[in-house]
């Protein structure tokens, strides 16, 4: 059985104190809840909410990284640099990196094997703009992604590769995917996965949902056999909303 994981990613969102504020509401009402969680907020605010999560079992993650160990990579950080600030979690290939700042797959591949290597906990995204879904690539620009992220990539170092589907058009929209159509992505996903990496291990991976994910939708979502939870942008820059989502992957 997989594990369900919800993630808050906060994308340019709160200062260090605004985050500890947010951390501090959170902390209450996700006690005992077993659900893996974790949240990402932006790298300014990584040490204090790092010691703000103290005694919590909220994980703490970072938005991106750069696959080298360290060097002259201005405004980068290494994936050494984000453990020893706490964190087990990296989001790499948002589709908002893809988009604006020019990340690659092959890009992509390089931070995934950096990461890996490193013991953090990645969380792969993929997902089709509306012109793309429109023109029935799906099933090549997602699985193409996916693809060119495992690319020299064995099977049995993969296997806590967390992935999300955040098609394009439900990020920051209000326009969630229904469930059918989340649901039918990630089968899709999963028999992908189950070529390239056999089909234990795909059996195994979490795949998240993300795109205008609410307290409201999040339930159904999370009940379809290959959802595994979600990657939580707005609503997850308040504590009530984000912590019902997590509630309703229970
Ligand atoms: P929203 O939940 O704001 O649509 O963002 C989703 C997302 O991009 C999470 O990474």
């Amino acid at each position: 059985m997989r594990k369900a994981i919800v993630a808050g990613n906060w994308k340019m969102h709160k200062t260090a104190s605004e985050a500890v504020e947010l951390v501090s509401e959170l902390k209450p009402l996700l006690t005992g809840v077993e659900v893996e969680t974790a949240i990402c907020p932006p790298a300014t605010s990584l040490q204090a909410v790092h010691a703000a999560l103290a005694g919590s079992a909220i994980g703490l993650g970072v938005q991106n990284m750069h696959w080298e160990g360290e060097g002259a990579f201005t405004g980068e950080l290494s994936a050494g640099m984000i453990l020893a600030a706490g964190c087990s979690y990296v989001i790499l290939g948002h589709s908002e990196r893809r988009q604006y700042f020019g990340e690659t797959d092959e890009w992509v591949n390089r931070k995934l094997i950096s990461a890996l290597e490193a013991g953090l906990r990645p969380i792969v995204c993929v997902g089709e703009t509306l012109a793309e879904r429109e023109a029935g690539r799906i099933e090549e620009v997602v699985l193409g992604q996916i693809g060119g992220a495992l690319m020299g990539l064995e099977a049995d170092s993969v296997t806590d590769v967390v992935w999300a589907y955040e098609p394009v058009w439900a990020i920051g929209t209000g326009v969630t995917a229904t469930a059918a159509q989340a649901e039918e992505a990630h089968a899709m996903m999963r028999s992908f996965l189950a070529e390239q990496l056999g089909a234990e291990v795909a059996a195994g991976q979490r795949i998240q949902y993300g795109g205008s994910v609410k307290p409201d939708n999040a339930a159904e979502l999370f009940s379809q056999d290959n959802i595994d939870g979600g990657l939580i942008g707005g609503a997850a820059l308040a504590a009530e909303s984000f912590a019902a989502i997590v509630k309703a992957a229970l």
